[in-house]
């Protein structure tokens, strides 16, 4: 059977790209990565992905200034890498809703907190894990889910918590949280990739595995 083909998406360090570069150099993700878009050529993920062989593009507003030279060069790269999944791994720039439409629940994206918590509009980067902070939160957490038009309300696929010591620092949730994304991404991929995902009515069944 043919591995599953997918695309990500980043716009900074990618550590989360890597946990899936590392799932498949050690034989524990049944996919390719086809293809990597960084929002930013000077983001560390491209090279991590041109250091793995990986096609790996900046498409960022300096290479191409207008929103819809970067939306048609996008599809024409999927199309052009036969892409079957796209993972949002720490991508800051909103999917042109041509793409959302033409790919759905074929776009996943990972998101640090526990959705509905400390996510939509305004909560990225380190202002998830601030706002977790000053809530005073006692577990926070990762959230892999399928996007749609809405940002970060699309149907969950898997979600893990951490807990949370009076003592720790917005820094050091964003560790412990960036700690659990690595394993979860990962996990989400290969039950997409094993066809165990269904999604009804905006939830998602995980149906167990098939024993051989
Ligand atoms: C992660 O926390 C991810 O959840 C968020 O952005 C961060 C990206 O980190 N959307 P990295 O680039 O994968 O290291």
């Amino acid at each position: 059977m043919s591995r599953l083909r997918i695309a990500v998406f980043i716009s900074g360090g990618g550590s989360n790209l890597q946990a899936l570069i590392d799932g498949v150099n050690n034989n524990t993700l049944p996919i390719e990565i086809a293809l990597i878009i960084s929002s930013r050529s000077d983001a560390y993920g491209l090279i991590r992905g041109k250091e793995n062989g990986i096609k790996s593009i900046a498409l960022d507003k300096k290479a191409l200034p207008s929103q819809v030279e970067v939306k048609t060069e996008m599809l024409r790269l999927l199309e052009e890498e036969n892409i079957d999944l796209i993972v949002l791994a720490g991508y800051l720039q909103l999917i042109p809703k041509e793409i959302i439409a033409k790919y759905t629940n074929r776009i996943i994206n990972i998101h640090p907190s526990l959705i509905p918590s400390f996510s939509g509009k305004g909560y990225y980067g380190e202002r998830v894990h601030e706002a977790a902070y000053n809530r005073g939160v006692k577990l926070s957490g990762a959230t892999v889910h399928f996007v749609n038009e809405e940002m970060d309300a699309g149907p969950i696929i898997l979600q893990q918590a951490v807990d949370i010591d009076y003592t720790d620092t917005p820094k050091e949730i964003q560790e412990k949280v960036l700690c659990l994304e690595h394993k979860l991404l990962p996990m989400a991929v290969k039950l997409i990739a094993e066809g165990r995902l269904r999604v009804v009515n905006n939830r998602v069944e995980i149906k167990s595995e098939v024993q051989s």
